[in-house]
Formats: C-alpha cells, sequence, structure tokens
C-alpha cells in the first residue's frame, strides 16, 4: 500500500529498524486500517456451483449465504496458497511446477474462504471499504449475501466501498469463491487469498483511497538545491451537504523532524470529489538511493469544522530517475548501472503466500551479491516487496500483466499506477513483456502508446518502458516506447539499433537465462540438474558473463536485469519432469547462492570476492582431471592444490578465471592479489568427511510476537571438525517448541518432490446415525421445544425411511410445504466422549431444519446445499441418545437425507516435518504466534548429532486487526 501506518516497519530486520527513527503523528482521525487476515474459514472443491446464480440480489445460496454453517471447514490464516499443499503430479502443467490446480484440475482448482467480524453501532455513518491485496484468481466476492465484486486479474488489487450491505451494531459475513482453473502466466502462480486482505473504516469526508501522490522536483546543483514537493490529494464527500475541508500536510524528515507545514481549503460538493494540490520544499535533501534508502514521510490531515476527519502517512523518497540515450541510467542526476534480476513472487515452503519478513528476506538476498534493482516481471507486485525495497534500497521495475487499452485493462493499469507510484524505490514502468503476436503492429504500438499516456497523466515522474523478445526492430512497440527495452539479442543487433536509434534509451530488461542447478558440476537429463559452471543456457540466452560483459562495456544501454534472481517454481527448463522448477536464479528457491551468485558480487560490488568452484569431494575421481574457476574480481589469482602451486593467472574485467587440476584428496586453495601484487585475499575449499552433526542457522533470532514475523533457519550438515559437507543428503526432521509453528520447508533441489508444508493431520472416525424414523407434523416455529424432540418419545408407530438405493435418495418424502420431525438413537462409549470434538454432519436437510440432541437444540439449517456440521459433544452421554431434527420443507421434494455420520475428531498428529538437504542445504521457516516467549527449533536426522535452535519473540509489530 502506498499509504500505510507506522506498524508494519516493525517487521524489518532490528538492524533496519535501528537505522530509523519515526516520529508517529497523533493518530486522531476515524481511519481504520485494519488487517482482515485471521480467522478465515476454507473449503476445497466445486461443492456450490449454484452460488453462482446471480439472478436476484442478496439472493446467493452456499457459502455465499449467511444462512451456510462453514464449521466443519479448515481455519486459517491469510496469506494463503492451496496450490503449494497438493503433491507433485506428473500429469499437470510443467510450466506451473506440475501442481494439480488450473486446467483439467476442476477438483483442486475453485475454493471458497468465510471470514466473519462485527461492526460496532458506533461505526455507522463511516465508510466501510473491503481491499483485496490480490487473489488467484478469479474472485467472486459476497458480502452478507451480497455479491459486491468479481475481479478476474491474479495480480492486481481490487477494493470496494462495502458500507451499503454491512449490518451495524452486528455480525457481517465475507465469502469468496476463488477460480484458478484458468492460468494467467507461464510459471507458478499459486491459488488462493495469497496477499493481505483489508477492512478500512473512514469518515464520510475522507481521503479516497490511493488517493494521494506526492513526488518531488530537485534544484540544481542537487546535493545543496532544494527539493520542490508536489503532493495531490483526492477526497471524497459522501454527504450530500457540500464540505468545507482543510487539508493539512506536514513533511517529516527521515529522523522524523518537522520540515513543513502547508495547508489549503476548499469545499468538496456533496455526493462528490475534488483535488487539493500543495506544494511545499525541503532543503538538502538526503536523497533516496539503493545505497542510502533515506524516507520522509508525508502526514495528510484533512478537517472539516476543526474536526479531524482523517489522517494519513505516505512515505516518499526525494530523488529523480532518468534514462539518457548516452549515458543510460541517471539516478539523481548521475550515471548509475542497474545491476538487476526479474523475479516471480514465489518462494520454496511458501508458494506465493509469502509472509512479509520473506519480501525482505528475498531482498536482503538479491542485495548481497550487488543486486540494485528489480523487476516485478511479469506482473503488479504485492505492495509489501515495494515497502521492502522502499526501505532496503532496491530500484523497482514495475510491471503491468497483460499489454491492452480495453477499458478494463487500463483500470487496471491506473490501480497499479495509483497504488505504487508514491514508492520511493519505483524508478520506471513496464507495460508489458514479450507480447509475440501484437509487438510488432502498429495496433501494439497503439496500445503500448496509450498505457504509457496514462503514466504521462498519472505518474510524470517515470519513464516508461516494454521488455521486447527482439533485435533490430523498431516496428509496433519498440517504435512508440520512451526506453527500449531489450530481452536477450546481446551482441550486434544491439549496437545497430543504437546507432539508427541514437536518441532513444535503452535498458536490458531480460538477460542471462543462465540455467545452473546449486553444487552440481555435470549435466543429468535423468535428475533434471544442469552444471552451475554457467556454461548452459537456452538458445535465446547467454551465460551471465557474456551478457554481463558486453552491458559493462555500454554505458548507454543503462544496465539489466538478470532472468531471474531467484529459481521459481514451473519452467524448469532445459528439462522436464522430474524437473519441478526453474534454474534460471542466481539464487535457489530458498535463496542460497549458486556459484553464478558469486560472478555477480565480483562484479557488482566493491567486495573483494575469490571464490573457487567446485566443492573439493569427489571421492573416485583421484588422478582425473577436474575443471577449476575462479570467480573474483581480484588482478591476479594463485591456485594451489594441497600446497603445490598450480600457476597464478591474471584476471580481465568482468571474466572469471579457469584451471584443469588433477584431483586428489585434501585443500584446493587459492590466493587473491591487487593491482600492485598484494595478496588482498584467500579461500579455499576442503575435501570434508561424512556428515557428522547438524547446524541450524537462523537467519533472525528475535521475532516479534505478532502472528506474522519469520525466521528462516539453514539447515547444514558438518563433518567431525565443524567443516560444511557439500554433498550431504541427509533427511532431517524438525521439530518445535514454543511461540512459533513452522510454516514451510524447502532445499532449492529443483527435483524434489518432498511436500514443501505438513498440515496437522486430525484423525476423524465416523459412527453412522442410522434407523431414522419420521412423522409429518407442525414443526414449531423458531425452534421451539415438540414433544417429537424428547429421548424418551415413543416412536414405534412413526415411518422408517426407505433405505437408499442407487439413483434414488430415498429420504426427499416431503411435498412442498409438508413438514415432519424425524429421530433417530446412536449408542455412544465413554471412549467416544473422550474425543477432542463431536459432530453431528448431515449430508442435506432440505428446507430448513432445526436439530436436537437428547432435547437441546445445538442448530439450524436454512440452506439445502450446506451438507450442516453441528458440535455436539456437550450435549451427548454415554449409552443411547436421541438425535430430532424438525424440517420445514417450502418447495419441491423436500425432507431428510438419512446419511448422517457423527464425526469424532482424534488427538490432531502433530505433523512431522522433514526435508532432505540437497547438496549440504536445507531450509526451515518459523513463524512466530503472538504470544512473547521462546521457540525452539530441534533438526534431528539418523546418525547425525542433533542441533537445536532458540529464538525470542518479543512484544511488537502487532497490526490493527478486525477482530
Ligand atoms: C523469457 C520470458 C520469461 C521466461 C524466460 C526464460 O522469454 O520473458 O518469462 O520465460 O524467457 O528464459
Amino acid at each position: 500500500m502506498q499509504t500505510r501506518q507506522l506498524i508494519p516497519l516493525a517487521l524489518f530486520t532490528a538492524a533496519v529498524l535501528a537505522l530509523r527513527a519515526f516520529a508517529a503523528p497523533m493518530d486522531t482521525s476515524p481511519r481504520e486500517h485494519l488487517s482482515l487476515d485471521n480467522h478465515w474459514k476454507f473449503h476445497l472443491g466445486d461443492d456450490w456451483p449454484g452460488a453462482l446464480h446471480l439472478d436476484k440480489a442478496g439472493a446467493s445460496t452456499g457459502p455465499a449465504s449467511e444462512k451456510f454453517s462453514d464449521q466443519s471447514w479448515r481455519s486459517l490464516n491469510l496469506p494463503h496458497d492451496w496450490a503449494i499443499e497438493l503433491p507433485f503430479d506428473k500429469t499437470s502443467d510443467e510450466s506451473h511446477g506440475f501442481k494439480p490446480v488450473g486446467p483439467g484440475f476442476l477438483k483442486n482448482s475453485i475454493g471458497w474462504y468465510r471470514r466473519t467480524f462485527e461492526l460496532p453501532e458506533a461505526d455507522s455513518g463511516k465508510r466501510i471499504w473491503l481491499t483485496f491485496d490480490g487473489v488467484f484468481r478469479d474472485a467472486t466476492v459476497w458480502v452478507n449475501g451480497w455479491l459486491v465484486t468479481r475481479h478476474e486479474g491474479g495480480y492486481y488489487p481490487f477494493r470496494e466501498d462495502i458500507t451499503d450491505v454491512v449490518r451495524f451494531g452486528g455480525k457481517n459475513l465475507v465469502s469468496v469463491r476463488v477460480d484458478a482453473t484458468k492460468f494467467e502466466g507461464w510459471f507458478y502462480e499459486g491459488a488462493g487469498i495469497y496477499r493481505h486482505v483489508w477492512l478500512d473504516k473512514t469518515a464520510p469526508v475522507a481521503i479516497a483511497p490511493d488517493g494521494i501522490f506526492v513526488r518531488s522536483e530537485l534544484g540544481n546543483p542537487l546535493a545543496h538545491g532544494k527539493a520542490h514537493i508536489r503532493v495531490e490529494t483526492r477526497l471524497l464527500n459522501s454527504l450530500t451537504n457540500p464540505a468545507a475541508a482543510t487539508v493539512r500536510c506536514e513533511i517529516l524528515s527521515p529522523a522524523g523532524k518537522s520540515l513543513a507545514k502547508f495547508k489549503e481549503s476548499e469545499k468538496v460538493p456533496g455526493e462528490s470529489q475534488r483535488y487539493f494540490n500543495l506544494e511545499s520544499k525541503v532543503s538538502s535533501p538526503e536523497l533516496w538511493s539503493p545505497e542510502s534508502p533515506q524516507l520522509y514521510q508525508l502526514v495528510t490531515t484533512v478537517e472539516v469544522g476543526g474536526q479531524v476527519m482523517d489522517q494519513k502517512v505516505t512515505e516518499f523518497g526525494i530523488r529523480t530517475f532518468a534514462f539518457d540515450p548516452t549515458n543510460g541510467f541517471l539516478l539523481n542526476g548521475r550515471h548509475y548501472e542497474l545491476k538487476g534480476t526479474c523475479n516471480h513472487q514465489d518462494m520454496a515452503g511458501v508458494g506465493v503466500a509469502l509472509p512479509d519478513a520473506l519480501q525482505s528476506f528475498r531482498v536482503l538476498k538479491l542485495k548481497e551479491f550487488g543486486c540494485n534493482a528489480l523487476r516485478t516481471s511479469h506482473n503488479p507486485p504485492t505492495p509489501e516487496l515495494l515497502d521492502a525495497c522502499d526501505h532496503l534500497g532496491m530500484v523497482i521495475m514495475d510491471e503491468s500483466r497483460l499489454l491492452g487499452s480495453d477499458r478494463q485493462n487500463l483500470a487496471k493499469w491506473d490501480d497499479e499506477i495509483r497504488r505504487d507510484r508514491n514508492h520511493a524505490c519505483v524508478g520506471i514502468w513496464s507495460v508489458a513483456n514479450e507480447e509475440f503476436s501484437v509487438q510488432d503492429t502498429p495496433q501494439g504500438g497503439n496500445a503500448a502508446r496509450t498505457m504509457q499516456d496514462y503514466v504521462l497523466q498519472l505518474d510524470p515522474t517515470r519513464p516508461v518502458t516494454y521488455a521486447a523478445p527482439e533485435g533490430d526492430t523498431f516496428a509496433g512497440i519498440n517504435g512508440v516506447i520512451q526506453v527500449r527495452g531489450w530481452n536477450y539479442h546481446v551482441g550486434k543487433e544491439m549496437d545497430s539499433y543504437h546507432a539508427k536509434h541514437p536518441n532513444q534509451p535503452e535498458v536490458g530488461t531480460e538477460q542471462a537465462s543462465t540455467v545452473c542447478t546449486r553444487g552440481i558440476y555435470a549435466n543429468d537429463k535423468t535428475r533434471g540438474y544442469v552444471s552451475a559452471y554457467d556454461d548452459n543456457y537456452p538458445s535465446w540466452a547467454h551465460t551471465a558473463e557474456r551478457w554481463w560483459g558486453y552491458f559493462a562495456d555500454r554505458p548507454w544501454l543503462s544496465g539489466g536485469f538478470v532472468w531471474t534472481g531467484f529459481d521459481y517454481r514451473g519452467e524448469p527448463t532445459p528439462y522436464h519432469w522430474p524437473c519441478i522448477n526453474s534454474h534460471f536464479g542466481v539464487l535457489d528457491t530458498c535463496g542460497f547462492p549458486k556459484d553464478n551468485f558469486y560472478y555477480y558480487q565480483a562484479w557488482w560490488t566493491t567486495n573483494v570476492v575469490l571464490h573457487l568452484l567446485p566443492h573439493w569431494n569427489w571421492p573416485g575421481k583421484e588422478g582425473q582431471e577436474i575443471r577449476v574457476d575462479a570467480l573474483s574480481n581480484c588482478k591476479q589469482v594463485e591456485l594451489f592444490l594441497n600446497g603445490e602451486s598450480l600457476g597464478k593467472k591474471t584476471l580481465a574485467a568482468n571474466a572469471k578465471l579457469s584451471w584443469q587440476v588433477k584431483y586428489a584428496p585434501g585443500i584446493l586453495s587459492a590466493k587473491g592479489y591487487d593491482d600492485a601484487g598484494n595478496l588482498i585475499t584467500e579461500s579455499k575449499e576442503e575435501t570434508t568427511g561424512a556428515p557428522a552433526a547438524i547446524r541450524l542457522t537462523p537467519d533472525r533470532s528475535t521475532l516479534n510476537a505478532n502472528g506474522e514475523d519469520v525466521s528462516v533457519l539453514t539447515v547444514s550438515a558438518v563433518d567431525d571438525q565443524g567443516r560444511p559437507v557439500p554433498v550431504a543428503q541427509n533427511q532431517i526432521n524438525f521439530q518445535l517448541e514454543g511461540a512459533g509453528s513452522l510454516i514451510g520447508v524447502g532445499n532449492g533441489d529443483p527435483s524434489c518432490h518432498e511436500p514443501d508444508v505438513f498440515a496437522a493431520d486430525v484423525p476423524i472416525r465416523t459412527i453412522a446415525v442410522s434407523n431414522w424414523r419420521w412423522h409429518l407434523t407442525e414443526v414449531p416455529k423458531r425452534g421451539a421445544l415438540a414433544p417429537g424432540y424428547a429421548p424418551d418419545f415413543d416412536d414405534s408407530t412413526w415411518n422408517t425411511i426407505r433405505p437408499k438405493t442407487d439413483g434414488d435418495t430415498g429420504d426427499m418424502v416431503l411435498r412442498e410445504g409438508e413438514s415432519a420431525i424425524y429421530r433417530a438413537h446412536v449408542t455412544v462409549t465413554a471412549e467416544d466422549l473422550a474425543s477432542n470434538g463431536v459432530q453431528v454432519r448431515f449430508t442435506c436437510i432440505d428446507d430448513r431444519g432445526w436439530i436436537f440432541v437428547n432435547n437441546q437444540r445445538v442448530g439450524e439449517s436454512t440452506d439445502w446445499q450446506s451438507q450442516p456440521a453441528f458440535d455436539i459433544k456437550s450435549q451427548l452421554h454415554v449409552g443411547d441418545n436421541v438425535i430430532a431434527v424438525g424440517v420445514v420443507n417450502e418447495s419441491g421434494d423436500g425432507g431428510l437425507n438419512p446419511d448422517v455420520n457423527l464425526e469424532l475428531a482424534g488427538k490432531p498428529i502433530a505433523s512431522a516435518w522433514s526435508r532432505s538437504l540437497f547438496n549440504g542445504l536445507a531450509q526451515v521457516m518459523v513463524q512466530a504466534t503472538r504470544d512473547a516467549g521462546t521457540i525452539k527449533v530441534t533438526a534431528l536426522a539418523n546418525g547425525l548429532q542433533p542441533a537445536t535452535a532458540t529464538l525470542q519473540t518479543v512484544p511488537g509489530g502487532l497490526r490493527p486487526s478486525v477482530p
């Protein structure tokens, strides 16, 4: 979100937090920005297709209806991706990571979510907004049975003003049907409500959603000049009368000091909106850059009649971005090489449902090898990724999902721009990626120009590009786009294009696509592994050394974006099953570095880097030649095997060094020298012993006890001398005690089919409730007692129910307008009653029914489609029990389906979380609960000494949320 309260900042690492001091203004505004992530109910399956009948307002059925009981559904918190929970399936789509979701897998592709919430009477008069940051995909949303929106795209946010249909002073229900039967991309996309959901309450005169745009223009010379700040505020007035409103702005420095206050007063007509345009200046601004991500705050306060109506805090950066045809990308007026990576949004363990802490984790991983820019390929990003990039310093290329100038696509593009334009990190917009069918046509050019014009209107501060997969071609989109984007085509086509179009800036939107598997040094088609020597790439692609060497020599190219920073699920190029994820990453799906990480680190950072590959554990290869590469930025590197020099080599810029070495176990080492011949660094790879112990290393040992924060633990195996064993493949089991839970495991192995999540297993035992008797009779209104409900009532003269036969439910015995009582006896033992829970589940009560157990009313069913279940443990006793249902059949055939069962829930069997090491490493993610305390994570493996990591969870970072 572009504007937010300060709380989420607490999710960042302590180190990052320490850099910032925030002075939060007194929030006296009636606005509440509340998380609606917790306490959802979920059901997988298209069991209520009738719910989509849209014939009458508020008449929705199934889970869309308030009458429906979701008691038996699974409880969960968002964000949630159900695709990650499914087993791999060879028959499902390869490019989506072989998860059985999408076309052909209807059973797994439709999910329902339900959430109830209360709105106090005191809120009446406020506007109530419901916002989904992203749902994959095709979401239909009802509030209190009213259809409020249908949103198709899996990556765009959507929001509704639901004030008209909510109940103040009562209970409200949100029902969401998510339909992931269609794909949008050609990569893993997940399934479900995988980003945050928000409930916003505002006064009737308030700032419109995404209604603030703050931008800065810099004076000259930059560092000593003044930044000119322009603030546009869109106010909504939902009252019938005009409102005389004052918009006050205050700018706070990165250290929280008040720098400027300015205001404007205007009338906002009734049931209308008005833009307020204000201006101010900041002297000697502290400029934002990836190296120094300074953030200012704009506090916008709206007053009507001297009363505060709204207040929002918007973070922003003061900086300029420009693309120059000769000097490339200019950050704050100076040439700045974009050292970027493209990324999809999924990660090991969690799929696309990333808790915010993992966004920061990923950005920090990218920064470790000098990456300073990220392309959100090929879709609008999760807002929290942008937050992380604002705070940690990373330039964003913010991409749309699709090219198109139709109204729907432009509306989505509009939403994306308005949501993201205040982010300091956003440096350029991308209208689309590789639109092969239309890119060279005049129509393609028209659509791109229309999207580009939108940006000019909504955000004149950033340029626009298109990720073009073609060479020296100026037709269509390339001819109209401000910044020519290059997907691949390294070589003379770029030079000749540049010579022909010297006035068009250019950028490498997508480059490399080198395929490497971490820790693997020979291609292995059967297992689906590619060597990590940076030798392999598809026909359209290049090695890291080739593309970067070329770009580094041509400043006009502005730098570029590697395909990709992280491996992602799907696109297992160049192999197929058993391979389930891509090999393009500089990092694997967990964020463990492949060897190319060190190539980029050498040429993208100022650190002294000297990395040798491969590892030195090659039993059986004694005397055989092994290629040894040094990835370094030293002037010269000398290689040694067991102390004996194998020669000193000089390293050219952006290159690497290679030797052929006859393998002998021991120590492979290297010394790095600077220009003057001074030894500046050393590095070694040792032949290790067998794995002897496990090591657990958390990325953070202190977490916020907010139910969201996450620590990522690296699991490795070491030998008896404590040296990491690079070939260890041990199966590791995990246990957790204390204030947290395990949320995902991974190991970066592109062919691993082990689960990423292990749901707690609740064993269910069923007891059939049979031998129903029934009798046509009046059923007391509103669930009042009837003699026929009593346990000792003599029902021997009542009818029995015809047994079910194929094609005959045997139960639909009531005609329209008839009513009846149904009864059955069921015997329960002490052992049964010792169960964790006992529910009675009905297959169908048609149309309306009141349910009694031993003459005590346990519930009501008003929707014949809902298969209701009721918790009846406290109404049961050892011995004979009577379950009775009074049924009123309003229309058509009706009655009670005698297929009724008691479901006895056993003790949840703590799921046995486990993951094998892949080439020495695995990962386990731990999420804090809301209880401050400690979390103990233990990793165990056969024959290895176990390891325990202790994490602290401390109060803080609790998001304001709907209870
Ligand atoms: C590009 C495409 C990416 C990915 C990549 C693999 O052409 O834009 O989404 O498929 O190829 O090399």
